[in-house]
């Protein structure tokens, strides 16, 4: 593999200090690994304070060509995808990095031909089908910005996401297979469209013989219009700083926002990340089960394993369809080394007794990677001894939509591994824990809120169209520091657990919603004066949504009003946002200044019905009305 993969357990901590020491010279080794068209002036210009960071300053250079020129001909004719089809019955397909270039290469003419050019934002709503990290890729070549909106989001969602990154362009597909349901994705878009005036054209990816609506001189089929194309496309000359793509992630406020990553540090950080972690080595087969839509898919289905010359299987379905065991069915039919997936999904199918009633060799399993919330010791145990069989271990990645690639990691087999731990920091990440008033906790065996000193190539530049918010948000809570929002536990080792966010971010199935987002949905259904939202554990899910909603009039008819609220978040945002619980309360416990003490509620909508009494509020006596507690408490769902 890569001259950059570490070997042992003695080499990381050799690295670890070598990135402490003098972190410029460290990614500079890295990075001399990649082709530029030229070199930069300087590794790194930074402060934290506006934030400006800017590594390999004034270089050139194209993500694709380290994908493709840089790896072919070695590569050209070994497998870049296993294509694995919701559908068993359909035909799966095996793509060669050979093959994958003349698409991506078609594909950036296609975008060309339709006027778009370097610095365009184009959106892509699709399936996870080889056309999404062709056409991310072919928007990478000709230095277009990519915007992948996850395809469960609603109308609503992708039009706002669209209008934020004024796109001009449309990437979707005819309809879009999720287990046995099938959903008509071009008439959302088409639903969305009535409100993005930016977009000027739609290419639908025909995967059935479904007929759609096409909009003359906005929508043409995407395999009409490749097939026209030339097969080679020349990759523009980007600047290590140019935006590679803009993600939406949510936070505490009720607007997600678009996080921006550079072209040249996440090339060099998702590429590291991957070959490190996974200690992926030639001939492997690699899986993350992740969608494309999310970053995960970005980092380490797209350009982490792309970069690295990665065979990997890219998966359209879900694991219950058509049977609970699919995922190891898929693992033994690719003889799958490594394996990347989430805790919900681990525990969803730890709770089917029938998961492995087919007996699945899962043989060729290596290492096992989990991603997205934290995983409780059960899950942990299950998937380490009925997965890996023992034999396996499993690395705990932690990161964010943010820091573009992970952060906190064992590196396959040679990481000490502790469950329920993420580990120990990759080189180059100078994480550290900062008590309430932002103090450095120089101790181990301590909590405190997780932060990161200095900065890494993968991290997020700018949230998209507003510098200042992406100061806010994470470089003003502490003077100096990159703020996670995670709060965090270091044992007496130095070894990290992640406890879980301390802001007000939901954490659903490894799906983050900002609980005013989630509010600003709910208050739109009629009759809904205010509402609070707060997260609760889930079995399954790690947390759900619980909404208190104050109703105008007590006479309201609840399952009517209930439906409405349904309806409205699953319009604003989508079904994964959806309430588990709804209470109406005839008050939510304000103080005197107005402000919702969500800490009230959060405990309620913890713990049992049963055990509200042994809840201790804390001081409740700013509040307007103590006495809302208790019938918080009474109603309780
Ligand atoms: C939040 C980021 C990173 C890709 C998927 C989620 C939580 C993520 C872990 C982990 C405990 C984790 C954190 C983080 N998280 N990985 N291994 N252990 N918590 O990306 O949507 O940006 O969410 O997910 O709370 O802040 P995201």
């Amino acid at each position: 593999m890569s001259d950059f993969q570490i070997n042992s357990f003695k080499e990381y901590q050799e690295e670890y200090n070598k990135s402490i020491v003098n972190p410029e010279q460290f990614w500079e080794n890295i990075a001399e690994d990649f082709i530029w068209k030229s070199k930069w002036d300087k590794v790194l210009e930074w402060n934290f304070s506006e934030p400006k960071i800017k590594w390999f300053k004034n270089a050139k250079f194209n993500i694709t060509e380290n994908i493709f020129e840089r790896n072919l001909p070695e590569k050209a004719n070994e497998i870049a995808y296993h294509w694995e089809p919701n559908n068993p019955v359909d035909k799966q397909k095996s793509y060669t990095y050979n093959e994958l270039f003349i698409e991506v290469q078609k594909c950036a003419n296609l975008l060309k031909s339709y006027g778009v050019k370097k610095g365009d934002r184009v959106g892509l709503y699709m399936p996870m089908i080889i056309e999404l990290p062709i056409a991310v890729l072919a928007c990478a070549r000709i230095g277009a910005i990519h915007s992948v909106v996850f395809a469960g989001f609603s109308a609503n969602a992708l039009a706002d996401r669209l209008n934020d990154a004024e796109a001009v362009f449309l990437f979707t597909s005819n309809e879009l297979f999720r287990g046995a349901k099938s959903m008509d994705v071009k008439s959302l878009v088409d639903e969305a469209l009535k409100n993005c005036p930016t977009v000027k054209n739609v290419a639908v990816v025909e995967i059935s013989e479904k007929t759609y609506n096409k909009v003359p001189n906005r929508d043409f089929s995407y395999q009409k219009e490749l097939a026209k194309q030339s097969v080679i496309c020349p990759a523009e000359i980007m600047d290590a700083e140019d935006p590679l793509f803009i993600l939406y992630t949510s936070g505490s406020t009720g607007k997600p926002k678009g996080v921006v990553h550079s072209c040249g540090g996440y090339m060099v950080y998702t590429a590291y990340t991957f070959s490190n972690v996974f200690q992926y080595k030639k001939g492997d087969i690699y899986w993350c089960t992740a969608d494309i839509g999310w970053i995960t898919g970005h980092s380490y289905i797209i350009y982490g394993p792309l970069l690295c010359g990665a065979s990997s299987v890219l998966f359209e379905g879900i694991p219950t369809f058509p049977h609970n065991g699919r995922f190891w069915e898929v693992i033994d039919k690719y003889k799958v080394n490594q394996f990347y997936t989430a805790p919900t999904a681990i525990r969803a199918l730890m709770a089917c007794d029938d998961t492995l009633s087919k007996n699945p060799s899962l043989k060729s399993l290596k290492v096992l990677g989990t991603v997205g919330e934290p995983i409780n010791e059960e899950a942990w145990q299950w998937y380490f001894k009925n997965i890996g069989k023992a034999n396996c271990p499993i690395v705990d990645t932690w990161w964010q939509t943010e820091t573009g690639g992970i952060m906190i990691s064992g590196l396959g087999n040679l990481s000490p591994q502790k469950p329920t731990f993420a580990g120990y920091p990759l080189p180059g990440i100078q994480a550290v824990l900062l008590d309430q008033e932002g103090n450095e906790i120089n101790e181990n065996d301590q909590e405190g809120y997780l932060c990161v000193k200095f900065p890494w190539p993968g991290m997020l530049r700018t949230t998209y169209g507003d510098h200042e918010r992406c100061r806010h948000t994470y470089f003003s809570n502490y003077k100096n520091y990159y703020f996670t929002g995670d709060g965090a536990k270091r044992d007496e080792n130095g070894m990290f657990r992640i406890i879980g966010r301390v802001d007000d971010v939901i954490n659903v199935s490894g799906h983050r919603f900002g609980t005013a987002e989630i509010e600003n949905a709910i208050n739109k259904a009629e009759n809904v004066i205010e509402s609070a939202v707060v997260g609760y554990p889930h079995p399954i899910k790690g947390q759900s949504i619980y909404a208190f909603v104050k109703l105008d009039s007590s006479e309201n008819e609840l399952e009517i009003e209930r439906s409405y609220i349904l309806d409205c978040v699953v319009n604003e945002i989508g079904k994964i946002a959806v309430p588990e619980k709804i209470q109406f309360v005839d008050d939510l416990p304000k103080t005197r200044s107005g402000k919702i003490m969500r800490r009230i509620l959060r405990k309620i909508a913890e713990s049992d019905s049963d055990n509200q009494q042994e809840n201790n509020f804390g001081d409740t006596s700013t509040l307007i009305d103590p006495s809302v507690v208790d019938k918080l408490i009474a109603g309780k769902l």
